[in-house]
């Protein structure tokens, strides 16, 4: 395993620290040189040689199985999508809904984990519940892991869909307790990954998920457009895939056969050619936090989030989100009982080059490993006081 500390603050390896304090690493993350390295490098033999000098597809066979030992899961199970939406949609329409079956997720999910959900419902005739975020007893907003056990065990509930972490107030849910529930009672689970997997560990076997999607271009470090999609090997047969073409079958390259058997693996739900350059970049991200070690990498976040929260509530800033035991994550959402966040943000940006973004009326700072504890103590003292 690598040393963190050779990346800490390392601007050959992460250039956007030449110019800024970027702390939107759940929005659109700078790609690492890494990443980048492996892209121009697709490029110049893209260009000089095609697929002659080559062969990029045996890259993505590694990047397949490192992506699976990230998740704990089996190559098989791993399919190579455009983004966490694509992987969502595919469980959303990989199966036959009956009218009134029960979709349970929360009222705070990002949109891709809601709108696959609506048309379900507006399709079939699904009932969508959307259990809310409440006041927890610490004065933190969070959806209670009883509400969503509770909707969850409507009898007609078939499906409960996730997000790991959710994107505007940065809660971690229990994603194994609420795994082991619909294990446990025949219902599907659904995680939508983007905002954790990389920094925090993640096992679908130990946590019981049956589905999980996430694109490289948040925590992973790479480019936007190439994601990871898992289905369970026992749900492969059972999930259609959404999308048909010429790669979904077991023997692609006979053409003219028109021999129509979807493959046994996860590949099932690649139906044409891959981003290729994407690809290579995200392998070579996500191959970087695989060596450094997920959990290492998460301790890294953990640390320099507890720093920025004690720096903001001493600033006057309300934290937003729950960060007990288990349930912190690399976003730190807070509030201003005064400043707009609109000019807060507009202020950073312009006037000292940090960067954090605002969603559903808080302020969001989301640092990632490589940031420095001087990059943190900059924002902090950049947030104008109460
Ligand atoms: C929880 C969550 N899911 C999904 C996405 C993005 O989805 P996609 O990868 O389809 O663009 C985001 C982006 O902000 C997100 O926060």
């Amino acid at each position: 395993m690598s040393d963190l500390s050779n990346y800490i603050g390392n601007a050959q390896q992460f250039p956007v620290l030449r110019h800024w304090d970027f702390f939107n690493h759940a929005g659109v993350a700078p790609i690492c040189t890494a990443a980048g390295d492996a892209m121009r490098a697709y490029a110049e033999q893209a260009a000089s040689t095609a697929y002659l000098g080559h062969n990029w597809y045996l890259d993505l066979e590694k990047l397949r199985v490192s992506a699976a030992q990230m998740i704990g899961a089996h190559r098989d199970e791993i399919a190579f999508l455009k983004n966490t939406s694509e992987g969502i949609s595919a469980v959303a329409f990989g199966h036959d809904w009956q009218w009134g079956d029960v979709i349970v997720t929360t009222a705070v999910e990002y949109p891709a984990n809601i709108y696959p959900w609506m048309e379900v419902a507006r399709a079939h005739g699904a009932k969508l519940v959307l259990v809310p975020e409440e006041t927890d007893a610490n004065g933190r907003r969070a959806v209670p892991i009883e509400k969503i056990l509770e909707a969850a065990a409507d009898p007609r509930c078939k499906l409960v869909s996730l997000s790991h972490v959710e994107f505007a107030s940065g809660q971690r849910h229990d994603i194994a307790k609420v795994g082991e529930y619909c294990r446990a009672n025949g219902k599907l689970f659904c995680v939508d990954a983007i905002q954790s997997m990389g920094v925090i560990p993640i096992d679908v076997r130990a946590m019981k998920i049956d589905y999980l999607s996430a694109d490289g271009h948040k925590w992973l470090l790479g480019p936007e457009g190439a994601g990871v999609f898992y289905c369970r090997r026992e749900l492969l047969e059972r999930t259609r895939p959404l999308m048909i073409g010429w790669l979904n079958v077991i023997d692609p390259q006979d053409f003219g056969n028109y021999n129509y058997i979807l493959k046994s693996d996860a590949g099932r739900f690649e139906c044409g050619t891959y981003n290729i350059p994407g690809l290579l970049g995200f392998k070579a991200s996500l191959e970087m936090l695989l060596g450094l070690g997920v959990e290492a990498v998460g301790m890294r976040i953990k640390a320099l989030t507890d720093r920025l929260i004690e720096g903001a509530q001493s600033r006057g800033y309300d934290v937003v989100g729950p960060r007990g035991e288990g349930e912190w994550s690399g976003i730190v959402s807070f509030t201003s009982p005064k400043h707009p966040h609109d000019a807060i943000v507009r202020e950073l940006r312009k006037q000292r080059h940090i960067e954090i973004a605002q969603r559903e009326g808080r302020l969001r700072a989301s640092p990632h490993f490589y940031n420095t504890e001087e990059q943190i103590d900059r924002l902090v003292a950049a947030l104008p006081e109460h």
